[in-house]
């Protein structure tokens, strides 16, 4: 048989002299690609390596630019143009979560190499209890950008907590007055995130907005705020998951979940990823997960992720590219050693080596994706986080990162 290659003959690994053989072997390769379709686009371990491919300070604590006492508490999320928000609360007079306070934006129209100038899109004056982030949320399918914040969550010199939310209709260019939802929720205190919240992408209840978050001895535990009319009206899920013992102060060790950040997996499940105030159980993570679109939050779908050691803090997770990915300073007690993970397993495992993304003070972070079709935009992800030499208020950085480990 020549060696040169007959192209009626075929190519590839089906090539042969005889046309029963070919359609027989095309026949086991197509049988094969059908049933390995359901790992189709999703990353192997040997293509994810992640690194940093861009840091940035957006904001930076102490009077040192402008006159904000410190920055805190930093979103952020991707648009469906393509733009990246990321706010933070920029605290007027001190460091304290209490106080009056500006919600800081910047966007950034090229996948974070720049960023807008600060506009201060929320004032609250000089209330004794001022404004506290919260969970954006993106509506896709009408292409509105939700903000949801709380005021009044300490009850420090106010009778009444009250949940606020703006809206942007234009990319996070402009945005709407606040609205007081406590008008259609009620005026039960509920801190939003930190973090994002979700649109459903598959079902149950696809196209469902859901913005989770925590409360104080009245509700405490873990809420979630529901939209099934893009933003029009919400409502609480018909059972939260409740501290115990529950509407009593908490000791150490008391199941105590806190700040949030809500994910959906493929399956339509959400999955809710939680700080463990008191720390029952162990150091590590919270984990609840709703099979009916945050309706409910049954205790006996609550896990602890001891993989996921954590100081009690407001972590970020995110679903991209198939993998699960989580940030948070990895240390038992201390806000130190910010850390991203990523698993192959919806979650249920983490790969063995994370990303140290910053040895030093890290507290409260958060994470985004783009959407688009740019081969860049399904490899990169941001992590937004509290980053300082002293402590972790020192200031806020956004980190762009390469999943693939290419530039
Ligand atoms: C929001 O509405 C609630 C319920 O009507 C009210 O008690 C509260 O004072 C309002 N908050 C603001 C900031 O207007
Ligand atoms: C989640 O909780 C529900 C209600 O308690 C229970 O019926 C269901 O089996 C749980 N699902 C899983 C996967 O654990
Ligand atoms: C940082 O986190 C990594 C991953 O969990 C861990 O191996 C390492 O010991 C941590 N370092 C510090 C200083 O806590
Ligand atoms: C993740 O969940 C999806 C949807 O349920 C499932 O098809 C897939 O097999 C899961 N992946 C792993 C590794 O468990």
């Amino acid at each position: 048989m020549s060696a040169e290659r007959d192209p009626r003959r075929g190519s590839g690994p089906c090539r042969g002299p005889e046309n029963w053989w070919r359609e027989l072997c095309l026949g086991v390769l197509l049988f094969l690609a059908l049933c390995c379709c359901q790992t189709c686009g999703m990353a192997t371990p040997d293509q994810v390596k992640p690194i940093i491919t861009m840091e940035q300070l957006l904001w930076v604590s102490g009077s040192v630019i402008g006159e904000v006492n410190t920055y805190r508490i930093p979103l952020i999320t991707a648009t469906p143009h393509g733009t990246l928000l990321a706010f933070a609360e920029a605290r007027k007079h001190s460091p304290s979560d209490i106080g009056a306070k500006f919600i800081a934006l910047r966007r950034s129209q090229d996948k974070g190499a720049t960023w807008s100038p600060t506009s201060f899109i929320v004032d609250d004056g000089s209330l004794a209890d001022g404004l506290n982030l919260g969970a954006v949320v993106v509506d896709w399918e009408k292409d509105i950008v939700f903000l949801v914040y709380s005021l009044c969550a300490h009850y420090h010199q106010c009778p009444v907590a009250s949940t606020m939310i703006i809206r942007s209709r234009d990319d996070g260019v402009t945005w709407s007055v606040p609205r007081n939802l406590s008008e259609d929720i009620g005026t039960t205190m509920f801190a939003p995130g930190p973090g994002y919240g979700i649109q459903k992408r598959y079902e149950p209840k696809k196209g469902r907005l859901i913005v989770c978050g925590h409360g104080t001895l009245a509700r405490d535990g873990i809420s979630c705020l529901l939209s099934d009319d893009h933003g029009l009206t919400w409502r609480y899920g018909r059972q939260p998951l409740h501290g115990i013992p529950y509407g009593e102060r908490k000791l150490l060790s008391d199941f105590n979940p806190d700040e949030c950040q809500p994910y959906e997996l493929p399956d339509g499940s959400v999955v809710i990823n939680a700080r463990n105030q008191n720390f029952y159980h162990c150091s590590c993570r919270i984990v609840v997960r709703s099979y009916d679109a945050c309706e409910t939050l049954p205790l006996d779908n609550v896990t602890f992720d001891m993989t996921l050691v954590d100081p009690a803090v407001a972590a970020g997770a995110l679903v991209k590219s198939g993998l699960v990915f989580f940030s948070n300073p990895a240390h038992e007690r201390q806000r130190v050693n910010m850390t991203l993970r990523w698993s192959f397993t919806n979650g249920s495992s983490w790969w063995k080596e994370p990303l140290q993304i910053w040895s030093g003070a890290s507290g409260y972070s958060s994470m985004t994706a783009l959407d688009g079709a740019a081969p860049e935009d399904a490899q990169s992800l941001f992590v937004i986080y509290e980053k300082g030499w002293v402590t972790s208020t020192d200031s806020v950085s956004v980190a762009k990162i390469s999943i693939n480990g290419k530039l």
